[in-house]
């Protein structure tokens, strides 16, 4: 190396290899916290969804999930959801809304609203309408409540409401499956039916960058986010858009530069490392070793590139 080139090469080192270890070592970290397995109730959580053991990295950011021990829970404009099942495959869910679960008396009235950037109905729903504080009939028909002191009616499809919706105090909407009203219209509207429909929730489907995470599992990485953009997390300590190259050929030249690039970054930073730094901080030591094992990785990998 001519000496007269070996002060700026030292001085871009020290620059750039501050966040350099940082960034490889919390990215292995990902991988493997985003690939561990999250399970509420009987259902095993996944991207895009986060909470409980799932680090916010490992899901979209609408998608944080509660879990009481019974099923996983989530809030959406206000309203919560108590989630029935997960479709991985077709990017689908069944849930119920968390308030009418065990009443259709709740403590408070709120309509079901989707934040339709990340939600969309499946084609199968109709609403069924509650009314609440109405006038009391003196021949109560099947589809009148009582909620402690004031009196309420649904209505869904063609069932009659049997009082004027403007004599009541407030209304509220919430799905329900296109059979589940079906039914309550031909068994004649009544409470069990209502119970039934609510029960049993409604479909939905997501939109959290759906064919970029099948592009990231398929290539053998974890889904998430970081700072509000879809990540690919690798085994390898890469976060790019999918953990293979062969895609396009700017892909692969861009990964090679990288790995040439932070190869020559990483082993300069690991030589110029005393032993009694490395003894003295358990922490930095961890992050050797895996940076050394990522180091190895990388270089067969930058090698199969070149076949
Ligand atoms: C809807 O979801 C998007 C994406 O997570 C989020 O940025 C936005 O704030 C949400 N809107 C509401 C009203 O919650
Ligand atoms: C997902 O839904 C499709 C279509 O409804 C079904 O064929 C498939 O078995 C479901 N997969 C799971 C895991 O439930
Ligand atoms: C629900 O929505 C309807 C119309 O969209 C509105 O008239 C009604 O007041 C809403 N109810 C509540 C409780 O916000
Ligand atoms: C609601 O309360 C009224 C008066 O107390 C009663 O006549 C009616 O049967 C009750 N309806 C139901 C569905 O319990
Ligand atoms: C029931 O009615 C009484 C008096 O009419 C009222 O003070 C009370 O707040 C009502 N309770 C509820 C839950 O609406
Ligand atoms: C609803 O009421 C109308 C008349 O008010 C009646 O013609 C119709 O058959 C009723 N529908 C049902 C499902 O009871
Ligand atoms: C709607 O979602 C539910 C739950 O995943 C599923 O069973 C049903 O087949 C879906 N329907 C359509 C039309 O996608
Ligand atoms: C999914 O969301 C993205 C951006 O958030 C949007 O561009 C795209 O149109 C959405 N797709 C569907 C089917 O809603």
């Amino acid at each position: 190396m001519p000496p007269n080139f070996f002060p700026a090469y030292s001085v871009f080192l020290m620059i750039m290899l501050i966040p350099v270890p940082r960034v490889v070592c919390e990215d292995n970290q990902q991988f493997v916290s985003c690939g561990a397995q999250y399970e509420c109730g009987n259902m095993v959580i996944s991207y895009p969804f986060w909470g409980g053991s799932r680090p916010p990295y490992c899901g979209h950011p609408g998608f944080e999930l509660t879990c009481d021990g019974e099923a996983p829970e989530f809030t959406m404009k206000e309203a919560s959801y108590r989630i029935l099942d997960i479709n991985n495959s077709f990017h689908t869910l069944t849930v119920a809304r968390a308030d009418y679960w065990d009443s259709y008396c709740p403590p408070t009235y709120v309509n079901t609203t989707l934040n339709e950037s990340i939600f969309s109905y499946n084609a199968t729903y109709t609403d069924v309408t509650l009314y609440y504080d109405c006038p009391q009939l003196t021949i109560a028909p099947s589809n009148q409540f009582n909620c402690t002191n004031i009196t309420g009616y649904y209505t869904t499809l063609d069932l009659n409401l049997s009082v004027s919706p403007g004599s009541c105090g407030v209304y509220v909407t919430v799905p329900i499956f296109q059979s589940a009203a079906t039914a309550i219209v031909s068994g004649g509207g009544t409470l069990t039916l209502l119970t039934e429909a609510l029960k049993g929730g409604f479909g939905l489907e997501w939109n959290a960058s759906n064919s970029l995470c099948t592009e990231c599992v398929e290539s053998g990485g974890q889904c998430g986010y970081t700072s509000n953009q879809f990540t690919c997390y690798c085994r390898n300590g890469y976060p790019l858009s999918s953990c293979q190259t062969t895609r396009s050929g700017s892909n692969v030249l861009r990964k090679i530069i990288i790995g040439i690039v932070a190869d020559r970054l990483v082993n300069a930073w690991i030589t110029s490392l005393s032993e009694e730094a490395l003894k003295s901080n358990f922490g930095l030591a961890t992050c050797y070793a895996v940076l050394k094992a990522f180091s190895n990785t990388y270089n067969l990998d930058s090698e199969a590139y070149y076949t």
